[in-house]
């Protein structure tokens, strides 16, 4: 049994999240962590909202509400969104917590005593007219890189590079629009990534097995222009964790708190250390690789954007410590879903949010729709017409109908009970065989987290037993050979409790019903599939269950393309 520990991207607090965050992150690893589960693995999944900084500031204003009382709220929301997708995380944390503020400070402590952060006095862009210190996402204007027009203080999300605020050009406030900008003095604390630079790259470079994708962003930040550059970790901001040294005062420092991007990975620890407190439990051993972490196996899930902060910036606060902490073991990074010919925007309100998309349909649909186009490769498009045709061919008339030609079948002309008679022969000999080879295969895609190739895989799973179906024709064999049927429906209803244990990752209410009316509680991982067929017994009661994916129609389709076709607020 394997210990591992499965982090997501934390989502920011400030509204509602669309399909892509969902399918860049938090959803993949969900996927993971219950494939691990399933295999017997030990696993500690965490997520949290990431609740600090200007965007949760604007958002709370925007709400009339306190930020504190706002970032409350929206914690709930995303966490009964997140149930309603199904996701299983061990703790849903959040990264305004004492244990992060603690946790966050102490980072800072070691980091300073390694000689790790400088104090830098710096020249900051001040809004006149917002009356405040503009922060890097604040500020907008063109990429120097790039030359794209939009982008933001922090990070282009364009090219992906990060930025300072004053490298724009042409800036301007976010909040008002205002260009009457001007140029301050004031004091902040820079992470030293630069004298962790060769020690960042080897570990890169250890990691062969990694996604291009990952290592190559890294690689380009490491290398391209200057090479890493040190990062300012501290903000003129009311809202985030106060700047301290460990537990002590930091002179100079005062009314300030860290960055958010300094803050929100360490909340990967942190929230485990919620769990922890929560649940009597041990957060240490999943951390501390001298309290027993050195046998995990880290993964976390994130979208590209997210990959310099995760490959640098958070390894070199673990690095300079120079405590025992855990590093990560595996990044696997995804590209952007598109929608319908743009890009999902959260600030510009186009997409399907996660809370619209659970009011039409069941998690499922969407579970599988967006798992089996998982932007991996490169970015994938959400359509309507595809995602019509992807849930009615894969889950209605693959699945669904599977399970409810064989029921009913057995039914009407057996009874509600695994029919007895009928020995496996050459046809069932050969299915077991095919079936074999194509779950090691998706065994072997689901542990790479191919999370494509891996639903392909399951769908090819779930055709083997339709075309079994097709080829035996029970219906006409009972009309001959009544105890050959028997024998075939007999597999056929056992392929059932088998789909819904492979499916249970990617469509877990549909595997739940599937066992339910499988009467069984047996979700042993089919490691020898000849005993997995044959794990409910002749005479083992079941019951037909309800149409499990109903197609969606094209009024449907055509009603939600222009439901969803415009902005929300
Ligand atoms: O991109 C985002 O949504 C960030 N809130 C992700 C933070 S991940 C981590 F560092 F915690
Ligand atoms: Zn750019």
């Amino acid at each position: 049994m394997a210990r591992i520990l499965i982090t997501s991207a934390i989502p920011y607090i400030n509204g509602i999240k669309h399909l892509g965050n969902l399918v860049g992150s938090q959803l993949p690893a969900d996927l993971y962590a219950r494939y691990c589960r399933a295999r017997g693995d030990e696993v500690m999944f965490i997520c949290a909202t990431d609740e600090h900084g200007t965007p949760a500031e604007l958002a709370a204003k925007k709400a009339g509400k306190p930020v504190a009382e706002f970032c409350a709220e929206m914690h709930e929301v995303q966490a009964k969104i997140g149930a309603g997708f199904g996701l299983s995380f061990d703790h849903f944390g959040r990264s305004s917590s004492p244990q992060n503020q603690v946790l966050t400070q102490h980072f800072a402590g070691k980091l300073a005593d390694a000689g790790l952060i400088e104090e830098v006095s710096e020249s900051q862009v001040y809004s006149n007219a917002d009356g405040r210190f503009l922060p890097d996402r604040y500020i907008e204007g063109t990429c120097p890189n790039c030359g794209y027009e939009n982008a933001r203080g922090d990070q282009c999300e364009n090219c992906t590079k990060q930025l300072d605020p004053t490298d724009l050009i042409n800036p301007r406030s976010a909040i008002s629009g205002s260009t009457d900008l001007e140029v301050r003095e004031t004091k902040h604390l820079y992470l030293r990534q630069s004298a962790l630079k060769d020690q960042l790259d080897e570990w890169i470079d250890s990691k062969t097995d990694w996604p291009v994708l990952t290592t190559s962003i890294a690689k380009k930040w490491l290398h391209d222009g200057d090479g890493l550059q040190d990062r300012g970790i501290t903000r003129d901001l009311d809202w985030g964790v106060p700047v301290k040294k460990g537990t002590e005062d930091w002179p100079g420092m005062e009314g300030k708190v860290f960055y958010v991007w300094f803050d929100a990975p360490i909340e990967y620890i942190a929230a485990t250390k919620e769990w922890a407190d929560k649940t009597g439990g041990d957060w240490e051993r999943w951390w501390r690789t001298d309290k027993g972490a050195d046998d995990v196996r880290y993964v976390q899930f994130m979208g590209k954007d997210n990959v310099p902060f995760h490959t640098l910036s958070f390894p070199a606060t673990i690095m300079g410590s120079g405590e025992p902490w855990k590093l990560v073991d595996y990044i696997k990074s995804f590209n952007y879903l598109n929608y319908d010919g743009g890009q999902f925007s959260t600030s510009q309100g186009r997409g399907i949010f996660q809370d619209q998309a659970l009011e039409i349909l069941p998690a499922d649909y969407w579970r599988w729709w967006l798992l089996s186009h998982a932007p991996e490769n490169s970015d994938s498009e959400f359509t309507w017409e595809n995602f019509q045709a992807g849930v009615n061919k894969d889950l209605a008339d693959v699945l669904g109908n599977f399970v409810s030609r064989v029921t009913k079948f057995c039914r009407s002309k057996f009874s509600e009970a695994v029919p007895e008679g009928g020995a496996f022969g050459e046809a069932e000999n050969a299915l077991i065989a095919d079936l074999t080879t194509k779950i090691r295969a998706y065994e072997t895609h689901i542990s790479a987290m191919e999370i494509r190739k891996a639903a392909s895989e399951l769908r090819g799973i779930w055709v083997a037993g339709n075309e079994y179906l097709q080829a035996e024709a029970p219906w006409s064999t009972f009309k001959t050979d009544p105890d050959k049927a028997a024998g075939q429906i007999r597999l056929a209803l056992n392929l059932i409790r088998l789909y819904a244990v492979l499916s249970a990752p990617f469509i877990p209410e549909a595997a739940a019903k599937m066992l339910s009316s499988m009467n069984t509680l047996d979700t042993s991982w089919p490691d020898d599939v000849e005993a997995a067929v044959n794990a409910l017994p002749a005479g083992h009661a079941f019951t037909v269950p309800e149409v499990l994916f109903a197609k969606i129609t094209d009024e449907q389709r055509e009603d939600w393309a222009a439901r969803f076709a415009g902005t929300r607020d």
